[in-house]
């Protein structure tokens, strides 16, 4: 019962929407009707500003963090051992993904997966962090950072020897590209929107 309870909070936590209410309660504009409609930290900092921006960033971030740790300081074991917080991670995922408060809607879920790698191997969130930021450098297309660092990160993963950060990798990776079919369709025809940062950017 403790694990099932477990659960719906991580899901619950995953489904808040950061950018959606932050974006309402401060600003008085839907994100989701500006932009490119995502609610992520990308499309906020694009519609509100790099502080609702990176607001956003860090609360998304943390819900994945959060409900990482949630087996961990309540003690809950299953029988995936280990792995068990990266399931409760996944919870989160989910909820950011198809959230009960944005009509089973939601994001892309790069920043609740970086929380996820955040509570599970920091070395590797740290990692991701480094690529994620210089890919954004060198292309201006957070998109297009987002799925690179995410397959760059399964590789490097290999070099921990653990199996379960390498199989969490994988499904992400993949999962990211699908959540951004729109961004690959825009990327290809060379129309996908830029950010005002680094080399990639043509002023
Ligand atoms: O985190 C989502 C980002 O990779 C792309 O966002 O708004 O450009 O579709 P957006």
């Amino acid at each position: 019962m403790k694990l099932v309870g477990l659960l719906i909070l991580a899901y619950l936590l995953g489904a808040i929407p950061n950018g959606v209410w932050i974006g309402k309660f401060f600003f008085k504009t839907d994100i989701r009707q500006a932009g490119s409609g995502n609610i992520g930290t990308t499309n906020t900092y694009r519609v509100l500003g790099p502080y609702a921006g990176t607001t956003v960033m860090v609360l998304d971030i943390a819900k994945g963090t959060v409900a990482t740790l949630l087996p961990t300081w309540f003690h809950v074991t299953t029988g995936l051992g280990t792995a068990t917080p990266l399931l409760f991670g996944l919870f989160a995922i989910l909820g950011h993904t198809v959230s009960v408060f944005d009509h089973f809607k939601g994001g892309k879920a790069v920043a609740t997966s970086a929380g996820m790698l955040l509570a599970y191997n920091p070395i590797m969130f740290v990692i991701a962090a480094g690529l994620w930021v210089s890919l954004i450098y060198w292309t201006s297309m957070v998109s297009l950072a987002s799925m690179v660092a995410f397959s760059l990160v399964t590789v490097i993963s290999l070099f921990f020897r653990d199996p379960y950060l390498t199989g969490i990798a994988v499904v992400l990776t993949i999962f990211v590209f699908y959540r951004h079919r729109t961004n690959i369709t825009r990327i290809r025809q060379g129309t996908e929107s830029l950010v005002p940062f680094g080399r990639g950017y043509r002023r």
